[in-house]
């Protein structure tokens, strides 16, 4: 194996579909109130697709502005690697619909299955497929239409999630000091029962029975996911930042999953984070699960939180359970 490349993103793009779906909206859905949903998440409005628009159409968006932000073609790329909990359909994959929809010629891909780490994970691995040399540019997606998997009479799972996408492209690294820098990963398979859709696998196949028990949408213990984001998110990022031999003070941009406002201010409280190094967006798109972290990256961006040189701590935690921190420099 040729020796290690130093990785960095080159390009963000993110999308999210135009319609809104406001806390004064779900108020007429479910018995909730907007006080409720903004002082125990933080969110005030998501967005969510027409009917008919999947998450290859969202992916598609978000990889379109990371291309023209880079100027190159999409067969410019050599792999597309998307995660996602809502693919547009079993198979083919969505990493396919998308590189067909892109005119990507002569592009490999595939899709990744971590929930709201798919976006961290797949960075992870396309940093690798850059790293060892066996390519030069690897897109990333994170992609979710989790409306189409919510059940809307259901008032503790669907005043949380939003749909969106966001794309970044990985490339080698001129400058050494700049780029990804590591990476901490777990899984947890004994909190798969916390956070889950029983319904339309193998174990049980879809039929008019799991339709009628609701097993087509997200079931979730919300505390029990609560609890375990804030002491899992922060144990890994306390392991990263400590085997890189960084202080919490000088990490320059937080940015975490975004499913709970609450969730992400404990763990940077925890930490020791300076508050002002931490992203919120939460507000604007609801949890996004593999869309969170670039969506959140790109409002760092336009808020001129995140530039070229910045120490950025990122951090997941999902369904699985998932978790995972990645440290880098921004490079651009
Ligand atoms: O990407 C990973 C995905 N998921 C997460 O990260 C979710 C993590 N968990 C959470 O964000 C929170 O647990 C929730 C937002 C889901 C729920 O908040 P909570 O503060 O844990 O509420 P709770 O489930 O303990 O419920 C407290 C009360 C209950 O009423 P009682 O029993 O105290 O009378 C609920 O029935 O709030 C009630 N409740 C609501 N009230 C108004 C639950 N959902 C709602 C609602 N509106 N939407």
């Amino acid at each position: 194996m040729s020796q290690l490349v130093r990785v960095k993103i080159s390009a963000l793009g993110t999308y999210v579909p135009p319609r809104l779906l406001t806390n004064a909206d779900l108020e007429k859905m479910v018995e909730t109130s907007d006080q409720w949903i903004t002082e125990r998440t933080g969110i005030r409005e998501r967005h969510i697709v027409d009917k008919g628009v999947a998450t290859s159409d969202l992916a598609v968006e978000a990889a379109k502005k990371a291309l023209a932000q880079r100027g190159i073609d999409p067969s410019d790329l050599d792999a597309i690697l998307v995660g996602t909990v809502t693919p547009d359909m079993f198979f083919p994959s969505t990493a396919c619909l998308v590189q067909n929809k892109l005119g990507a010629k002569g592009v490999w891909g595939f899709d990744l299955s971590a929930a709201c780490s798919a976006f961290l994970y797949a960075l992870q691995v396309g940093t690798q497929f850059v790293a060892t040399g066996a390519h030069k540019r690897v897109m990333v997606i994170g992609a979710d239409v989790m409306s189409s998997i919510i059940d809307y009479t259901d008032r503790a799972t669907c005043i949380i999630f939003g749909d969106g996408a966001g794309a970044v492209i990985l490339e080698p690294a001129e400058n050494d000091s700049l780029g990804m820098i590591d990476f901490i990963h777990e899984v947890d398979g004994s909190g798969g029962c916390s956070l889950y859709m029983p319904g339309g696998g193998s174990l049980n196949p879809s039929t008019h029975e799991t339709v009628d028990q609701k097993m087509h949408y997200v079931h979730q213990d919300g505390q029990a996911v609560f609890k375990f984001a804030v002491r899992k998110q922060t144990e890994l990022c306390e392991k990263i930042l400590e085997r890189n031999g960084i202080k919490a003070s000088d990490i320059d941009v937080f940015i975490a999953h975004q499913a709970n406002k609450r969730i992400i201010n404990a763990t940077a409280e925890r930490l020791a984070l300076r508050p002002e190094s931490v992203v919120i967006n939460i507000d604007r798109y609801g949890n996004t699960t593999a869309g969170t972290i670039p969506l959140a990256m790109d409002t760092a961006r336009q808020e001129g939180k995140l530039k070229k040189g910045d120490l950025v701590l990122l951090a997941s935690v999902g369904a699985g359970f998932t978790v995972g921190a990645t440290l880098l420099r921004w490079a651009y």
